[in-house]
C-alpha cells in the first residue's frame, strides 16, 4: 500500500489530521489497534477553545459541534463555601469556549471520514514503524497472519500515551519531563440535569471537586481521591455524598443524583516529551504530551500540534516549502508548555495535597484572593482558558 502521510491512531489527533489533509487533497492512512466501537466508547473531557472549535468547523466537522455544543461564556470556581465567577467573555476579549463532549467530537470525525472515503483502518495489531530516519520510510501492521506494508513520505505519531510511536524515537535522542501528583480524579456520568449552567471548579479541604456537563440531561461529575483508591469502593451513594460535602450549601441542595453510567478513576499527570519530529516522524497530542485535566487542555494541545502540522504539511506539498516541518517541534513545543504550565497552575491552586505545609495552604488562598482581586490575574486565566493563539 502506499499513501502520503501514515498517521497511527484513530483518536482525534490522527482523525482531525487526516480529514484536513484529504480536504487539501493529501493522501492518508490511519491505523487504529482497537475498533472504532472501542474508540468511541472511551470517556474524555469535553470543553474545546474557540480556536479548535475554529478548526473543527474548517474541517467541515463543526455542524453538530455548533448545533449541541455549549457556548460557555464563564465558570465558577467554588471555595470557602462560595462562589467566585471568572468572566471569560469579558477578561478574554468576547472569547469563550464550547463545552461538547470528546466522543460526540471523535465519532462527528469518523463520520466526516466515513462521508470522504478516508482510508481508516482498525484493528492494525503490531505496527511497526521502519526507517524513519530514511527519506522512505514505511510502517508494517499485521491483519490476521498476513503483514501489510504502507509506504509512505511521512509517519503521525498520533497513538497516544501508550501508543509504539514516542517508543520509536531512540532514547539517546528523546528527553522526556514527568510530573506525577498524589492523587487522582474519580469521575462519574449520569443521565442526570446539571447542577449548574456553567462549569464548577471546587477547592474544598476535603479534596477538589468539578461539576461538568454533556448536555442538559448528561452530567459529569469528577472528586479529586488518593491514588491508591479503587474504583470498586465507591458506590454511587458514596460519591454523590462525598461530592456535596465539596460543594457549598446551596449548590449542594440543588445537585439532581442517579445512578452512575460510567465511573473511573483517572491518575493525574503531566508529561512532556522532546523533541516531537525525528526524521520523518511527527508526534501530536498526548503521544508527546500528557497534562492534568484540570485546565481541560489535554485535547486542546492536541489540536495545536494538528494546526501546525496541518498547515505544514500543505506547504510542503503545494509549495515544496518543508520551512513548517522543520521549525514544528519547537513551535508546536512552545505551546504544549504554555498549556503544561496552566494546567499545573489550575491544579496546584484547586487541590489538596497530601504533604502540604500551612504555609503552601496560605499561599494558595492567597493565590485564590489575589485571582478574585486582580483583573490582570483574572485576564491571564481567561486567556489561557479560552486558548493562547495558535
Ligand atoms: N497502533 C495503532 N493505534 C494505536 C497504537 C498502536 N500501537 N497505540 C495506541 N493506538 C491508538 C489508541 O487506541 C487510540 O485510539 O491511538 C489512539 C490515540 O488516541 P488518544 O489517546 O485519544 O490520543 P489523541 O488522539 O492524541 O487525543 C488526545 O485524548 O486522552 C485524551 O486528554 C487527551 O483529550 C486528549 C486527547
Ligand atoms: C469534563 O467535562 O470532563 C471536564 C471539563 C473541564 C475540565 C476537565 C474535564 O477541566
Amino acid at each position: 500500500m502506499q499513501t502520503r502521510v501514515c498517521i497511527i491512531g484513530g483518536g482525534p489527533s490522527g482523525l482531525m489530521l487526516s480529514q484536513l489533509l484529504h480536504l487539501q487533497g493529501i493522501d492518508t492512512v490511519v491505523l487504529e489497534r482497537q475498533s472504532r466501537e472501542y474508540v468511541l466508547s472511551r470517556i474524555r473531557a469535553g470543553v474545546l477553545e474557540h480556536g479548535f472549535a475554529q478548526l473543527m468547523r474548517e474541517a467541515r466537522c463543526g455542524e453538530r459541534m455548533d448545533r449541541e455544543g455549549e457556548i460557555h461564556e464563564g465558570f465558577q470556581i467554588a471555595h470557602d463555601g462560595k462562589m467566585d465567577r471568572v468572566d471569560l467573555h469579558k477578561y478574554s476579549g468576547g472569547s469563550s469556549v464550547v463545552v461538547y463532549g470528546q466522543t460526540e467530537l471523535t465519532r462527528d470525525l469518523y463520520e466526516a471520514r466515513d462521508l470522504m472515503k478516508g482510508v481508516v483502518i482498525h484493528n492494525a495489531d503490531d505496527v511497526q514503524l521502519r526507517d524513519i530516519k530514511s527519506v522512505k520510510p514505511y510502517v508494517t501492521y499485521r491483519a490476521g497472519d498476513e503483514i501489510v506494508r504502507i509506504d509512505c513520505d511521512f509517519i503521525i505519531g498520533a497513538d497516544g500515551f501508550h501508543g509504539v510511536s514516542r517508543n520509536s524515537i531512540p532514547k539517546t535522542v528523546l528527553k522526556e519531563y514527568e510530573k506525577v501528583y498524589p492523587f487522582g480524579w474519580l469521575g462519574v456520568l449520569s443521565r442526570t440535569k446539571p447542577v449548574s449552567p456553567e462549569l464548577i471548579y471546587a477547592k474544598h479541604e476535603r479534596g477538589f471537586a468539578l461539576c461538568s456537563l454533556r448536555s442538559q440531561v448528561l452530567s459529569r461529575y469528577y472528586i479529586q481521591v488518593p491514588l491508591s483508591d479503587k474504583v470498586e469502593e465507591w458506590s454511587d451513594e458514596a460519591f454523590w455524598n462525598e461530592l456535596k460535602r465539596r460543594l457549598p450549601p446551596d449548590v449542594s441542595e440543588q445537585l439532581i443524583t442517579g445512578p452512575s453510567i460510567e465511573k473511573s478513576i483517572a491518575p493525574l499527570r503531566s508529561f512532556v516529551a522532546e523533541p516531537m519530529r525525528y526524521g520523518q516522524l511527527f508526534l501530536a497530542g498526548d503521544a508527546a504530551h500528557i497534562v492534568p485535566p484540570t485546565g481541560a487542555r489535554g485535547l486542546n494541545s492536541a489540536a495545536s500540534d494538528i494546526y501546525y502540522l496541518y498547515h505544514a504539511m500543505v506547504a510542503h506539498y503545494k509549495n515544496g516549502d518543508s520551512s513548517g516541518l522543520d521549525s514544528y517541534s519547537a513551535k508546536a513545543l512552545a505551546r504544549v508548555w504554555k498549556a503544561q504550565r496552566f494546567s499545573w497552575w489550575m491544579t496546584t491552586l484547586l487541590h489538596t495535597f497530601p504533604d502540604s505545609i500551612e504555609y503552601d495552604r496560605q499561599l494558595q488562598q492567597t493565590e485564590l484572593a489575589y485571582l478574585f482581586s486582580s483583573d490582570a490575574a483574572q485576564r491571564s486565566l481567561a486567556e489561557n482558558y479560552v486558548g493562547l493563539p495558535f
